[in-house]
């Protein structure tokens, strides 16, 4: 490339790198416990179909930013509309990737504790058999989730500093199947697990009479969080991206390899959540008390459950240098010292911004900010406000600065499909999208 920026070495490289970043808490950690305190099977049919559809559409709006410009996001939009304030859409990307950094890991520290617990034997059969106030009191442990906290930026640190995140995306190419495998596994045995039947059907069967102006932002702001849209890292990945490469194809690895894991991840949880009696509507603490419980009825079930935790914290790991990437490459270009400085500066600040969130569940667990914990009101911020803002202008942004022409052979270039594809998602990205968001928002403000 002429500015001598990184490319990468096979499409292999992009494909695992914007599937690490997709692929993570979001499928495996926050479905379950937004589709359990938000009506279940109706949600995840909402949150499909706006994967499928908006989704799709704007990843690939990102690609074509990121592959025509070659630039990270501030510098992409400003190339593309020179003298107009769209950049201002890749500084919402960095403010946007650092709140989501910033509660995304204090659970990454989370399961970093859980894997040592597991590790010493002090997850499994817990005396009273409560995984629920094993939970609660493991959180309230305000040093140990601290320094895990702290060890989970560290780590994101020391590898996005280096620029190294491709040897970690190779190793994830072997650690995601082993995820799939032991998914699998677990989504087996809580299949058969006595009482099984009703989690599948509360996660399943959509009752359309439970859904409100809420469920359906609430979904299509998780349909954006897990594939990571709205904050241009998937501009950032692509933009390493060689022009020869087949955008659709790789948009379509990630849609379906996120599907599956929201799929399994479904499909693991809620069997376990009605077998053990629990309550579908527990909040971020859904999978620590669940899974726990499920594993312990298994053979070999600690052993498995280390393995989990381990194969987690790497799926969680590489969304998280994803959201550390794109601050570091916006703010230190190709300069390796600035690169370091900045994933430093970066990283600690993200980690005390993340901090309130840490503590909403101990110390701070009393102090509610319009009417619920800190930890709660970024997520919502983010995932709720910031993401559909951000997907709302990049879909108004691709079809208004960039010619249908440009546009046409970016999307279809090594693709076997033809003009009727281009055509649909034109519709799609110029009206379908944008309205669909500004309806989510003015159904929850009551508008209609
Ligand atoms: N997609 C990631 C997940 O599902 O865990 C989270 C995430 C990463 C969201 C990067 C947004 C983002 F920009």
């Amino acid at each position: 490339m002429s500015d001598g920026r990184d490319q990468w070495k096979s499409k292999i490289g992009f494909i695992l790198a914007a599937a690490g970043s997709a692929i993570g808490l979001g499928a495996v950690w926050k479905l379950p416990y937004v589709a359990g305190t938000s009506g279940g099977g109706a949600f995840f049919l909402i949150f499909l179909v706006f994967t499928l559809v908006l989704g799709t559409s704007l990843l690939l709006a990102e690609f074509v930013v990121g592959r025509k410009t070659q630039k990270p996001p501030i510098q992409a939009y400003k190339e593309l509309a020179p003298g107009s304030v769209w950049h201002w859409l890749g500084v919402l990307g960095i403010i946007s990737s650092c709140l989501i950094l910033s509660f995304y890991s204090v659970v990454g520290g989370w399961i970093i504790t859980y894997f040592v617990r597991s590790l010493t034997g002090s997850l499994t059969n817990p005396a009273t058999g409560d995984y629920g106030s094993l939970f609660d009191s493991v959180i309230s442990n305000h040093w140990e989730v601290g320094i895990a906290h702290l060890i989970f930026i560290i780590i994101t640190i020391l590898i996005v500093q280096g620029g190294i995140q491709k040897g970690i995306e190779r190793a994830s190419s072997i650690m995601m199947p082993a995820l799939f495998i032991i998914f699998i596994v677990l989504v087996i045995r809580s299949l058969t697990l006595d009482g099984a039947m009703e989690g599948v059907t509360f996660f399943l069967q959509p009752d359309l009479s439970n859904v409100d102006g809420e469920t359906i932002l609430f979904a299509l702001g998780q349909a954006f969080f897990s594939l990571s849209l709205g904050v241009s890292i998937m501009v950032t990945y692509s933009s390493y991206l060689g022009k020869q490469e087949n955008l659709i194809r790789s948009a379509s690895s990630i849609v379906s390899l996120s599907i599956l894991i929201a799929l399994l991840s479904g499909l693991a949880i809620f069997p376990g959540v009605f077998a053990f009696g629990l309550e579908p509507n527990d909040g971020p603490s859904l999978i620590f008390t669940v899974l726990p419980a499920v594993f312990s009825e298994m053979a070999f079930g600690s052993i498995f459950l280390s393995l989990f935790l381990l194969l987690l914290l790497f799926a969680t790991l590489t969304s998280a240098f994803s959201l550390l990437e794109i601050v570091v490459s916006s703010t230190a270009k190709n300069n390796p010292k600035r690169r370091r400085i900045a994933a430093w500066i970066g990283g600690l600040s993200i980690f005390i911004i993340g901090i309130p969130s840490n503590l909403s569940y101990g110390l701070l667990s009393e102090w509610h900010l319009f009417g619920d914990i800190f930890f709660n009101q970024i997520d919502f911020l983010v995932s709720n406000i910031l993401l559909p803002v951000g997907a709302f202008f990049i879909s108004v942004f691709v079809p208004m600065k960039i010619s249908r022409q440009d546009l046409k052979e970016e999307l279809l270039r090594g693709s076997k499909l033809g003009t009727g594809f281009f055509e649909t998602w034109l519709v799609v990205i110029r009206y379908i999208t944008p309205l669909a968001i500004l309806a989510a928002f003015l159904n929850v403000l009551g508008v209609w």
